[in-house]
């Protein structure tokens, strides 16, 4: 079974993940190389389309016991019998339109994004076919050895799961409109 850190594009997964492979002597599997090396970007910039079952069935065929894997469409691609255990790195959506920008993504397709993690859908899509297997680490604000020390933290010892509210956050700061409006 593998170790597999998910969550919303720009939230630090890559960054995150090759350091903690490095760490633990683990070899990356990158859910999005593995789409674009079998051709299933082509069609569609963004990774909303994907051939899904075919992705899984790739997948399966390529993991062993020594995996990191990364990539947002985790979720949507191996089994919960494939999974030790599935982070989900959460960062505000504040600090996200920061990295979006410098993407250079457009205004839609920043708020399309910094709207999932808001929504907290990839947290949701996890829990509901990893269930307990589901842990969240939010990132914000930290440097990235501090992001990575958590992330080994929780691999180790199972400790630092966390609650993430990005809803509450973005009402209280009156904010709905910034990300949802058009
Ligand atoms: N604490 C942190 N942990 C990880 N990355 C961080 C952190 N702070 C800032 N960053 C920066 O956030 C940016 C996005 O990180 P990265 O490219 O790893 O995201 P990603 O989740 O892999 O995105 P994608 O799903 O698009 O591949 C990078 O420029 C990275 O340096
Ligand atoms: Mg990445």
């Amino acid at each position: 079974m593998s170790i597999v850190i998910t969550g919303n594009p720009g939230v630090g997964k890559h960054t995150v993940a090759e350091k903690i492979a490095q760490i633990l002597g683990l070899s990356i599997i990158d859910i999005n190389k593995i789409a674009k090396d079998a051709g299933m970007f082509e069609e569609n910039e963004g990774a909303n389309d994907v051939d899904t079952e075919k992705l899984k069935k790739i997948l399966a065929q390529r993991i062993s016991e020594n995996n990191l894997i990364v990539g947002h469409l985790a979720p949507y691609v191996l089994e919960k019998n494939q999974v030790k255990k599935i982070i989900v790195l959460r960062r505000s959506p504040y600090e996200l339109i920061t990295v979006y920008k410098n993407r250079k993504y457009p205004d839609a397709k920043i708020k399309e994004n910094t709207g999932s993690e808001i929504l907290g859908i990839i947290v949701h899509d996890t829990i509901s076919r990893f269930e307990e297997k589901t842990v969240q680490i939010n990132i914000t604000g930290k440097t990235i050895q501090e992001g990575v020390e958590k992330v080994i933290t929780l691999i180790s010892s199972n400790e630092g799961n966390e609650k993430v509210d990005w809803l509450d956050l973005v009402t209280k700061n009156n904010d709905l409109r910034k990300f949802f409006a058009d």
